[in-house]
């Protein structure tokens, strides 16, 4: 059987990271590419993990290039190129040097790999998620964003700590935009089965929620120089398994919602199906009066970047 072929654009951080979480879990013969300016970069991190592949015992080729040729016909393209933020940034201020490279390498994925679902993890999440879909022309179903699942891990982890129990008896969910407009959803949130209410006061849970929302720009200020890796790399390495495997993942990703939530045409975080087509299903909610609220201001705040974001890119 042919292994998937994934190829990772960026091989700094996030992109290295989300190639060694992947190889680990052998989705598949992984390409790491940069730019040309990176040099030997990402081929020598790609040997490097290779040379990894005897103790860890996975099969799976993995190279290094700044070459797209060396990327074509790829099943899966995951995007973590552009820069990352640093202390004092919010993702915002990302906005016109991300859109730009994101531009671009959406124009080469275009060109090389024109059957492939695109993950996209570069930020801000939200905007460069659409400028990926804009430049592609793919169908929206092969064009995802990375977020819900780093967010709810945040949040699930966070609450593993406040209850003292496992990380794997919470179930949750969240919705919206990636971090600071994201809309927990305390009906869809479990220990044990348990709903959480029942387990965490209102004030406590929502001390939480503030603390997953703001679990970038608390890592941010930690490492100083640049942001989180580890734990997005592991989402995104997720999704990859969730295509490759077509294993049908219930999760919350950002993807294009029309008259779903009556967003109308915007990326935004909402619970999906994810399978070997990609988004393979958008499941809607009722929304409490309060959630259907919140979720209004974080489709506000998506709609309020694209629009930054179209002008700066002369995009109608
Ligand atoms: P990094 O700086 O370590 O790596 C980015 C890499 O992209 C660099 O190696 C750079 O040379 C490369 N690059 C720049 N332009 C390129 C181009 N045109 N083609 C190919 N490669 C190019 O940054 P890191 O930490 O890996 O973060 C990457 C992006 O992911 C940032 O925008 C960051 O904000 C975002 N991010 C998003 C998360 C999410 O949940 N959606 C979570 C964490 C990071
Ligand atoms: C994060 O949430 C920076 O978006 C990135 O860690």
């Amino acid at each position: 059987m042919r292994r998937a072929k994934i190829a990772i654009i960026g091989a700094g951080n996030v992109g290295a990271t989300t190639a060694h979480w992947c190889a680990a879990a052998e989705l598949g013969d992984i390409v790491l590419l940069d730019i040309p300016a990176t040099e030997g970069m990402p081929a020598g991190k790609a040997l490097d993990l290779f040379e990894a592949s005897p103790i860890v015992g996975f099969d799976a080729k993995v190279t290094g290039t700044t070459d797209w040729a060396d990327t074509a016909g790829s099943d899966v393209v995951v995007v973590t190129a552009g820069i990352a933020r640093k202390p004092g940034m919010s993702r915002d201020d990302l906005l016109s040097t991300n859109a730009k490279i994101v531009g671009d390498v959406a124009t080469k994925i275009r060109e090389t790999s024109p059957q492939a679902v695109v993950i996209v993890v570069s930020n801000p999440l939200d905007a460069m998620v659409q400028r990926t879909f804009q430049v592609t022309g793919f169908p929206a179903a092969r064009v995802i964003g990375q977020a819900g699942i780093l967010d709810t891990a945040r949040y699930r982890a966070f609450l593993a700590m406040e209850l003292g129990v496992s990380v794997e008896d919470i179930s949750a969910m969240l919705l919206g935009g990636h971090g600071d407009t994201m809309v927990p959803i305390p009906s869809c949130t479990s220990v044990g089965g348990i709903p959480v209410t029942q387990l965490v006061p209102a004030d406590r849970l929502e001390k939480i929620v503030e603390r997953a929302r703001n679990g970038g720009a608390e890592i941010v200020a930690l490492l100083k120089t640049g942001s989180a890796y580890y734990a997005p790399a592991a989402a995104t390495a997720q999704m990859v398994e969730a295509v490759v495997k077509d294993k049908k993942r219930l999760v919350p990703c950002a993807v294009y919602c029309d008259r779903e939530y009556g967003v109308g045409g915007y990326f935004v975080g909402v619970p999906v199906v994810l399978g070997s087509g990609g988004v393979e299903r958008i499941v809607e909610l009722d929304l409490l009066p309060g959630e259907r609220a919140a979720f209004d201001k974080s489709i506000a705040a998506v709609k309020d970047l694209v629009a930054a974001m179209n002008r700066l890119t002369g995009t109608a």
